[in-house]
Parts: structure tokens; sequence; C-alpha cells
């Protein structure tokens, strides 16, 4: 095993065409709800400027090492996250509880997928709303009836989660080269075209400089613990790292593409279109005034009643429910894309059954989520959190951040140093040794410090001042 090279072994699923097709495809998976649907209403709902700066600092310090070890784990092994990370613990001499990294991501992404999904359908129907006229010249109250309207209208909802559903489970069907390939290239320049064609119409038509403020002006009052979780949690859901996304990405990457350069492309891409987006959406927010911090409705209400009211808002609002359902999609086949190259690797299955099962389990699971959003929308016994809260909170701010540290300590301290450097053999030994502080030291403890202190600040600090009263008496 350890004659290896770069990026040597045998790949069963294929190679993406080339670095570009590598960058799109990552990008591709990073860019999504996350940046336009999340990204925004967490901003606005943690106060805006220095939530973004924490989120900005996360990106760089946790988000960019972690991401160069996932990819460079994928092609190292070149097999889906669940072997791959047996094959490097036993190549590492490590534990094989170290496999356990695969299979947490492989549910990250299987539990992400259940309850994107139904949000993705949202957009999808917004599509033909936006088309139809429901919004022009409307209220704010009669948007946010008809958006009401839609989240108590099960069928609706679930009509909606299926057709998305279908998009997922057609790519992924069709192959890495074939489908995913195909899709990401086609897919993310279109996105881009959109984003700026709606930078456009909020610099013409929104409050520009008043969305520059909120997003830039860095007011650390407004900054607890619980957003710095945020941040963290956005950092790597943002970035698709922690649950084998961008590992089972990095395991179809040719063997002479530059990992580093390559990743820091694809952070920079995904960062830029979350504050483009940010640009696009809070000015026109403002110009109607209306409230930042309106919670995960801020894209469906908010937005709607402002395209509603502006010149050519009918067209532009449908080009940017397209955008939103474009970068859905092209994250949503990242989430199974582990489970199923692992599921065709365990010889047991092939790719359309594979990626038949995974869709039909996901689906039913989102009928959870899409409950959640009526009849059981008071029903809250996940730490007061309804069903598709406590999954967005499992994943995003539990499992992916866990999945990171756990990846960073695996490639920083167990995995032989010259098999590292070998997959990023273009970094020079100072950058590589940066880079090797940073996941042996910098992003563990920085993830382990917030979740630290949030179980500090949520738990404990209450009972060490029952404590304290009960000493002191
Ligand atoms: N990065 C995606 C987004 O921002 C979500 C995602 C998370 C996709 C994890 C794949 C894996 O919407």
């Amino acid at each position: 095993m350890d004659q290896m090279t770069a990026g040597s072994r045998r790949q069963m699923h294929g190679i993406w065409s080339g670095r570009w097709t590598f960058i799109l495809a990552a990008t591709g998976s990073a860019v999504g709800l996350g940046n336009i649907w999340k990204f925004p209403y967490i901003a606005g709902e943690n106060g805006g400027g220095a939530f973004v700066l924490v989120y900005l600092l996360c990106i760089a310090v946790i988000g960019v090492p972690v991401m160069i070890a996932e990819v460079l784990l994928g092609r190292r092994a070149r097999k889906s996250p669940i072997y791959a990370m047996s094959d490097l613990a036993r190549e590492a001499k490590a534990s094989r509880l170290w496999g356990l990294i695969g299979w947490g991501g492989a549910l990250a992404g299987f539990l992400i997928l259940t309850f994107y999904s139904v949000i993705a359908g949202w957009a999808l129907a917004y599509i033909g709303k936006m088309w139809q006229g429901e919004f022009v010249h409307a209220a704010p109250e009669t948007v946010s009836n008809i958006f009401n309207t839609l989240l108590a209208d099960k069928v609706a909802l679930i009509q909606w989660h299926s057709v998305f559903m279908l998009m997922t489970v057609g790519v992924v069907a069709a192959g890495v080269t074939k489908g995913l390939g195909v899709a990401v290239r086609i897919l993310m320049p279109l996105l881009f075209a959109l984003l700026l064609v709606l930078l456009w119409y909020s610099s013409q038509y929104g409050d520009f400089a008043r969305g520059f403020h909120f997003l830039f002006n860095f007011d650390f009052s407004k900054l607890t613990w619980n957003s710095v979780l945020i941040a963290l949690g956005h950092a790597f859901f943002t970035l698709s790292l922690g649950m084998g996304a961008i590992m089972a990405y990095g395991a179809y990457m040719p063997s002479r593409a530059d990992i580093s350069k390559t990743v820091i492309t694809v952070a920079f891409l995904d960062t830029l279109v979350a504050l483009v987006a940010g640009m696009a959406i809070f000015p026109i927010v403002f110009a109607a005034s209306i409230e930042p911090s309106a919670g995960p409705g801020l894209l469906f209400v908010s937005l709607p009643v402002a395209f509603g009211n502006m010149d050519g808002g009918l067209m532009f609002g449908c080009v940017f429910f397209v955008l939103v359902s474009i970068a859905a999609w092209s994250s949503s086949i990242s989430l199974v894309e582990p489970v199923v190259a692992w599921m065709v690797e365990s010889g047991r299955f092939n790719r359309v059954g594979a990626i038949s099962l995974v869709g039909v389990g996901a689906w039913i699971m989102g009928l959870g989520t899409v409950l959640s959003f009526n009849d059981w929308s008071n029903f809250k016994p996940f730490f007061g959190m309804t069903f598709f809260d406590f999954l967005d909170f499992l994943t995003a701010n539990i499992m992916l951040p866990l999945g990171g540290l756990l990846i960073a300590v695996f490639v920083g301290w167990k995995m032989a140093r010259a098999d590292a450097h070998k997959e990023i053999a273009e970094t020079s030994d100072l950058q590589f040794d940066i880079w090797l502080l940073m996941v042996r030291w910098i992003s563990p403890l920085a993830v382990a410090a917030v979740f630290v202190f949030l179980l500090w600040d949520k738990l404990l600090s209450g009972w060490w001042q029952l404590l304290l009263a009960a000493i002191l008496g």
C-alpha cells in the first residue's frame, strides 16, 4: 500500500474529465440552499456584520484546511468515504474505528437530504407562483398568506418534495461522468449568470447602501456563543464539509490536479456566491421596508413582496427561484453520492438500485419535515425543536463540525506525514507545514472550543451557579 503514488489507485465510478469539472462539481455541492436561503436568514437573525465576520473566519481558518484534508483522503483512497476511511486507517495502522467518519458522514448526508428536498420543493413551487403573477402588487400579508397556505398544504409540499427527489435520483442514477459531471457543467455557469443578473437588478432597484451596511457592519454586541456555533456550523454546511461529500468527489479527481489551489478556488467561489446572494437579497428586502430577521421565510415572503412591487419583478423573481432550485439540485446530488458510491462498491447494488433505495428512504423521512410545517408544527419533543429544526441543528451544528474535527485529527495525527504530502505535492514545505499546523491544532481546537463553550453556556453554567449558591448558602 505504501507504494502508492498520488491518486494512483483504480476508481470504479469514473474520473472527472478535468480539474475544472471537479471545481464545478465541488462548487455545485457547496453552493446551495445554504448560500441563498440559509445564509441570509441566519445572518439576519444573528445581527448581520459580526456574524458574517465570524463566518468568514471559520471558512478561512477551519473550512479551507479541512476541505484540503477531505479531498486528499478521497483521492488517496479512490473510494467512497466509508471504505476510504477504513482503508486509510489500515494504511496508517490506526484503529478501525476511524471508519466511523465515513458512516457518520453518510448518515449526515442522508439526513440533510431529507429536509433539503422539502425546502428545495418550496423553491420549485415558487417558480410557478412567480410566473403566474400571484405576487404582483401583493401586500406583505398577502404574500405571507400564500406562503402559509403552501406550508399548510401537505399534498402540495409532498408533490414538490417528490419532484425534487426525482430530479436528484435522475442525475445520480446516470453516474459520475454522464450524470453529475454533465449536470454541473451546464448548471453552474447558468447559476453564475443568473446571480449576476440579480445583483444588477438589486443595485438598480434595491437599497444597496443599507444592504451593504447590514452585511458588513461588524456589531459585536449582537454576537453570542450560540451565534458563533451557528457561524461555525454554517461554514461546514456551506462548504459541504464534515460528511464526506467532498471526500467522495475527491475520489474522482484526476491524479495530477493540484488539490490546494483547487480547494481555495472552490471556497472562494462559495463565499463569493453567499455574499453576492446577500447583496442581491438584502437591498431588495430593505427597499420593501421588511425586517431582515424574518427567519426561514425571508426568501419566501420578503423577496416575493419586493419583487411583486418592482418593475420587472415578475421575471426577475422567476429567475431568482430558478436559481435557487438549480443551486439546491447540484448540492443534493452530492449529499447522496457518498452512500450510493459505497453501496455500489459493496457489490450488492448497481447505481440505479442504490440511488432508488436511498431516494425512497429519504423521501419517506422527508415527510417528517413536511409535517413540521403543519400538523406537527407544535410538536417539539426534541429539546423544544420541531422535527425539521432538530434535523437541521443536529446535522449542521453537531454532526458536520464533529465530522470535520475527526477528519482534521485523522489527517493531522494519524496519517503518515509523507503520505499526506504526496497528495498535495504542489505545496512547498512551508505551505505544507502551515496546513499541517491548521489541521493538527487550529481546526480541532477551534471546533472543540465552540462545543465546550456552548455546553457551558447551555447546561453547565446553570448548574454551576446552583452549586455555588448552595455552597455559599
Ligand atoms: N453546501 C450545501 C449548501 O450550502 C449543503 C450541503 C451540505 C451539501 C453538505 C452537501 C453536503 O446548501
